[in-house]
């Protein structure tokens, strides 16, 4: 696995990829790599003949109060993983390749609309920190596809919006949520957790399928949300949002709407954790 940080190398290896007429399939991280990013390497490695995946904490998607500093870095662990899981390059770019004027003076990237809610609601300018980089990566890597988590469920619809607004010749591929055996999410946030809050966690999924088996019953969406959010409250969690939204554009969901997402966030101790569950009604 070539291993990379300077744009010029990153270019360099993708053009002999494209002279000798192979695809490429990009893999965006933040690092810290677990199950679920592997999964999407495995997603990509299906797609694609060379798999490129990129670690970079993004700064400009971290709030002032968010983890940015104590994110948790493990690089020597990542690249084990990706060469073991056959991944061909592996880009590491720096802060000030990607932000050479720093990250107030450069041009960025925004989706409106379905950015306003859920995580964009709660985290300020969160979005366009993920579009603007995530943006910048498609234009250093070029790829013929790009594998997301349906795990960042939203950040996976802003993608596909940015890239058929930009008119981006880029495949988005969705990769299926990976979880522990006890169902909670794979995340690295899961790492701040407590023994006792970890023994907590998976009642949040859990929650979102109960949540779903009374709406496929025909339950009252807001009074079924209502008890939920209070039951995750009572259960050790400070839910932050529990909605049910229409997958495709992700506004609220009303009577008569079929194809829907339910999705929480919500601290326990100190991390926020997020989850969802598609839901189909008939
Ligand atoms: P990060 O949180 O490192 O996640 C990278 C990718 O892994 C995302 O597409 C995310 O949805 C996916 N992922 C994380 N946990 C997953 C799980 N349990 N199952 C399946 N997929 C999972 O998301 C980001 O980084 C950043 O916002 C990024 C897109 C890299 C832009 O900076």
């Amino acid at each position: 696995m070539y291993q990379v940080s300077q744009n010029e190398l990153l270019r360099q290896h993708i053009s002999e990829w494209r002279t000798q007429g192979l695809t490429v399939a990009f893999v965006p991280t933040m690092g810290n790599l677990h199950e679920g990013h592997l999964s999407l390497v495995d997603a990509a490695k299906a797609k694609a003949d060379k798999v490129v995946v990129s670690i970079f904490v993004n700064p400009m998607q971290f709030g002032a109060n968010e983890d940015l500093d104590s994110y948790p870095r493990t690089l020597a662990a990542d690249a084990q993983f990706l060469r073991e899981r056959g991944a061909d390059l592996l880009y590491l770019p720096t802060e000030s390749t990607i932000y050479p004027k720093g990250l107030e003076a450069q041009t960025t990237v925004d989706v409106p609309g379905i950015t306003d809610c859920l995580c964009g609601a709660s985290r300020p300018g969160h979005f366009r920190g993920v579009t603007t980089v995530v943006a910048k990566l498609f234009n250093l890597v070029q790829p013929d596809f790009a594998c997301f988590g349906m795990k960042d469920f939203q950040q996976l619809q802003v993608i596909r919006t940015m890239v058929a607004d930009l008119a981006m010749p880029i495949e988005i591929v969705a990769v299926p949520t990976a979880r522990h055996d006890d169902g909670l999410a794979m995340s690295s946030r899961n790492g701040y957790l407590t023994e006792e809050e970890r023994a907590i966690a998976p009642l949040l999924q859990r929650q979102l399928q109960a949540l779903a088996e009374q709406l496929r019953n025909g339950a009252d969406i807001q009074s079924a949300v209502n008890a939920a959010i209070k039951t995750l409250n009572e259960q050790g969690f400070e839910v932050d949002y529990l909605e049910v939204r229409r997958t495709h554009d992700l506004a609220l969901a009303s009577f008569g709407d079929t194809d829907l997402v339910i999705f929480a966030a919500a601290f326990l101790g100190k991390p926020r954790l997020i989850d969802n569950l598609p839901v189909q009604l008939s």
